[in-house]
C-alpha cells in the first residue's frame, strides 16, 4: 500500500511537470518489465550484457588477485545472479564465500538464489532493503579481517545523471572501510548508430519494455493509457552523453489515472521521458573515483563492445560529505 501510494505520487509528479513530462525508470521493472529486460540482454543489437559477461569470465582471477583474502561480496541489485557467477566461482576456488545480493524485489532475490543453487560452496544471504542499507548490513555482518567487495554491474550506474552518480558513489564510499573495493561496470561511448539500435531494436523488444511502463500504470493505478497511441523512441543526447528513452504520443489525447487522482493531456508528438542510460569514456572514470573517495586501481575494456569493468579501492580517510 505504502509502495502504491508512492508510485501514484511519483507518477502524478512526473506527468504534472510543466515542461518535459517524465516517469521514473525504476518503475520499468515489474515482473513483465523484468522479463522483457532479460530478453533485451540477449538481443543481437544489445551488446552490453555480453560484454560485461566476457570481461568477468576472462578477468575474474585478475580482479581477485588484487584483493587480499578473506573477501565478502555484496551486490547492488541481484538480477539473476548470472553476471556474478564468474566472480563468485573464481573466489570460491580460493576461499569459502558469503554473497549478499541486495534488491528491493523479493522475487529477484529468490531468482538469484536459485540461479546460484548449483554452487554449494557459496552461501547466499539476500537483503531485501535499499542499496545503501544493504551495504551497511553486509559491512557490519562481516568479520573484522574481511575485505568487502561491492559489485555494481551491468552499467546500472548509467541510470543516474552524472551529478547524482557522484553523490551516490560518495554515499556508498561512506558505508565502506578503507581497503574495501568496488567493481563498477560502465558502458562506454560508441558510434551513435550502434547505440540507437541497441535501444531501439528492430524486433521491438525494447519498445515493449518501454510501453510496459504505461501498462503497469494501467494495471496498478487504474490508468487508461492506450498503449497503441504511443511510440517508443531512443535518442542520443550529445551534451549529457546519454541515450534517452521516450514514449511519443502519436495524437492529442487525455489520460486519467484513477489511483493518482490525476488527469493529463498530451499533445500530438509530445513525449514522456522514461529512462536515461549514460555512456562513459574510460578516461573519465579515475576522476569519478577520486571525487568519491576511491582510487581507480584497474580497468578492463571489452574489445568487441566498448564497455569497462573498473576496480576501485576505498581510499583513507573518507572525504567529508560534499
Ligand atoms: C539496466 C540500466 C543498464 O541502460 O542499458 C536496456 C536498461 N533500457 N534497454 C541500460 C535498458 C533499455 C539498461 N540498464
Amino acid at each position: 500500500m505504502q509502495a502504491l501510494l508512492e508510485f501514484a505520487r511519483e507518477v502524478r509528479e512526473g506527468l504534472g511537470k510543466p515542461g518535459q513530462k517524465e516517469l521514473p525508470s525504476k518503475y520499468l521493472y515489474d515482473e513483465l518489465g523484468t522479463a522483457l529486460f532479460e530478453a533485451i540482454t540477449v538481443l543481437p543489437e544489445y551488446g552490453l550484457t555480453r560484454a560485461g559477461d566476457r570481461l568477468l569470465r576472462r578477468y575474474s582471477p585478475d580482479i581477485l588477485e588484487r584483493l587480499p583474502p578473506p573477501v565478502v561480496v555484496a551486490e547492488l541489485g541481484s538480477g539473476s545472479g548470472r553476471k556474478t557467477r564468474w566472480i563468485l566461482e573464481a573466489l570460491a576456488r580460493r576461499e569459502p564465500v558469503t554473497y549478499f545480493p541486495i534488491d528491493l524485489s523479493a522475487s529477484a532475490l529468490v531468482r538469484c538464489e536459485q540461479g546460484l543453487a548449483d554452487l554449494p560452496s557459496i552461501s547466499v544471504v539476500g537483503l531485501e532493503v535499499p542499496y545503501l542499507d544493504g551495504i551497511r548490513q553486509a559491512s557490519s555482518r562481516r568479520r573484522r579481517d574481511q575485505t568487502l567487495l561491492v559489485l555494481f554491474l551491468g552499467s546500472n550506474i548509467g541510470n543516474f545523471d552524472r551529478p547524482a552518480a557522484d553523490v551516490f558513489l560518495l554515499e556508498l564510499r561512506q558505508c565502506m572501510k578503507p581497503g574495501d573495493a568496488l567493481l563498477l561496470a560502465t558502458d562506454l561511448e560508441k558510434p551513435v548508430a550502434d547505440l540507437i539500435l541497441a535501444y531501439d531494436d528492430p524486433a521491438g523488444v525494447t519498445a515493449a519494455f518501454n510501453l510496459n511502463l504505461l501498462g503497469r500504470i494501467n494495471r496498478e493505478l487504474g490508468g487508461d493509457f492506450v498503449l497503441r497511441n504511443f511510440a517508443h523512441e531512443a535518442r542520443w543526447n550529445a551534451k549529457e552523453r546519454r541515450i534517452e528513452m521516450h514514449l511519443r504520443s502519436t495524437r492529442k489525447q487525455t489520460v486519467t489515472i484513477r489511483a493518482a487522482e490525476f488527469t493529463c493531456t498530451l499533445g500530438e508528438g509530445e513525449t514522456i521521458w522514461t529512462e536515461a542510460c549514460h555512456k562513459y569514456r574510460v578516461e573519465e572514470i579515475p576522476g569519478m573515483a577520486t571525487r568519491a573517495g576511491f582510487v581507480c586501481e584497474a580497468q578492463w575494456v571489452d574489445g568487441e563492445w566498448p564497455f569497462a569493468e573498473n576496480l576501485w579501492i576505498a581510499a583513507s580517510p573518507p572525504p567529508a560529505n560534499a
